[in-house]
């Protein structure tokens, strides 16, 4: 571990307006699947697949987030961050996907905002964290192109109502999981298994991120914009010719089909040739409304990849740390990856949006002791720290999860929270994770506040 960023080392200090966070999302935690006149997402619907979910669990209560979000907000402010990243759950705003909006699901979000603005904490909002209504996939879903103009309406929607307050607002979160594990791979919801409905999803994706962005503009917007993609270094597994090219091909199916529209305007022409007739139908403007510039760039990392042409790889055989999700502790592998981003795309101020880690902690006697996740966190911030001193622009880092939740296919078993929640009970107790990340911002203000002290005297 990089133990350049243990709170006591004053090496860790970061920018002053470098902004820390902790992140959830709607389905994982929020609950109140029903109430009102909240829609049914696809997850809701997934999650009633026999053998989907792990644990066969679903979203129906999950962290009861909907009824306790006032307690959740005293918990974010206490840890001291500066941002909440949240989404908004498409279903519980506008029920149908399309046409009437639910003002019981527009007035909490609205709650939800004012209540972080109270607290002088900024709202970071995410519209789609995969929560789709089930109506609009009853209609094809992400693989029709109608579903683009929904989307564009949704934003334009959801800005009307909030957008004033808003600190930043994300289109998409991970447009490659929702392509590649929803409609090729299908685990995920909906559960599609075929590549060549999968990369028109991901078109679909990135042409509605560009659409809303351009019409979020045209209404005035003055919230930051961008996407989050989930990101990582592709490694091969051996020097082997045939490894090293498929490490090249899931670099390009992973990083490069996402950063090259965004930011070249076009995709990938290795993968276009390997996907041959499943390369997505693009109209014409399809590809200049995909690289509309954006404000930000949010990543998601938890670990690198590991490609071999057989499929032999095991993390297991690596001899690094692994999670209780079975993936590599891989801090360096961040530094690298944002190196890269920064050198080969014209990048705007990138934001960690998630980094975080599942471990197998239980509460004793009112605490949890998870030496595993404070470990992690310190060593992905100090990578992050890394590359800032090698001069990438990275604007701030989000902690996944502010608590324990649905983890999608693994159920409730996967515990990625600072802070432990008994499902039995909804009760919150703060992780010695969550006490190590409060600690850590706490020395953070110090020196902010103490720069801002030395700049008044200069000028007094
Ligand atoms: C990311 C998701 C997030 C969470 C973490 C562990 O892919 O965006 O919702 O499940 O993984």
């Amino acid at each position: 571990m990089n133990a350049a960023c243990l709170p006591i080392d004053p090496q860790c200090r970061f920018p002053d307006d470098f902004i820390w966070g902790v992140a959830t999302s709607s389905f994982q935690i929020e609950g109140a699947a029903r109430e009102a006149d909240k829609g049914e997402s696809i997850w809701d619907r997934f999650c009633r697949r026999p053998g989907a979910i792990a644990d066969g669990s679903n979203g129906d209560v999950a962290c009861d987030h909907v009824h306790r979000f006032r307690e959740d907000l005293d918990l974010i402010a206490d840890l001291g961050v500066d941002a909440y990243r949240f989404s908004v759950s498409w279903p519980r705003v506008q029920p149908e996907g399309r046409g009437a909006w639910s003002n019981t699901g527009l007035a909490f979000y609205e709650r939800l905002v004012d209540g972080l603005l109270e607290r002088g904490i900024k709202p970071y909002l995410t519209l789609n964290h995969w929560d789709l209504p089930a109506a609009l996939q009853d209609g094809g879903g992400w693989a029709s192109r109608d579903t683009v103009h929904r989307f564009v309406d949704y934003a334009a929607g959801v800005h009307a109502r909030l957008g004033d307050r808003l600190e930043a607002i994300t289109t998409h979160n991970e447009p490659w999981v929702i392509a590649t594990l929803g409609h090729e791979v299908g685990n995920f919801a909906p559960g599609i298994k075929d590549r060549a409905i999968a990369t028109q999803v991901s078109h679909h994706l990135l042409l509605s991120h560009g659409l809303a962005l351009q019409a979020l503009r045209a209404s005035g917007c003055r919230a930051q914009l961008g996407i989050v993609l989930n990101l990582a270094p592709v490694h091969a597994a051996t020097e082997g010719e045939t490894d090293q090219a498929h490490a090249r091909l899931e670099d390009g199916r992973l990083v490069r089909w996402y950063m090259d529209p965004l930011f070249r305007g076009g995709y990938p022409a290795d993968v276009l040739e390997f996907l041959g007739a499943d390369a997505p139908r693009v109209e014409s403007g399809d590809m200049a409304a995909i690289a509309t510039p954006m404000d930000f760039l949010g990543i998601n990392y938890y670990s690198r990849n590991v490609a071999s042409a057989d499929g032999s790889w095991r993390a297991e055989h690596s001899g690094l740390a692994l999670t209780d999700m079975g993936w590599e502790v891989y801090p360096s592998g961040l530094t690298e990856l944002l190196v890269r981003l920064h050198r080969e795309w014209p990048v705007p101020p990138m934001y960690i949006k998630e980094n975080g880690a599942a471990f197998r902690d239980m509460p004793v006697d009112d605490r949890v002791h998870d030496p595993d996740r404070v470990a992690y966190l310190a060593a992905h911030i100090a990578a992050v720290g890394d590359a800032l001193a090698q001069g990438v622009p990275m604007a701030g880092y989000m902690v996944w999860s502010l608590l324990d939740n649905f983890e999608w296919a693994s159920g409730y078993a996967k515990r990625f929270g600072i802070t432990h929640v008994d499902y039995q009970t909804q009760r919150r107790t703060l992780k010695d994770s969550g006490r190590w990340y409060r600690d850590f911002l706490q020395r953070q203000k110090q020196w902010r506040s103490s720069a801002a002290l030395a700049l008044e005297g200069e000028q007094a």
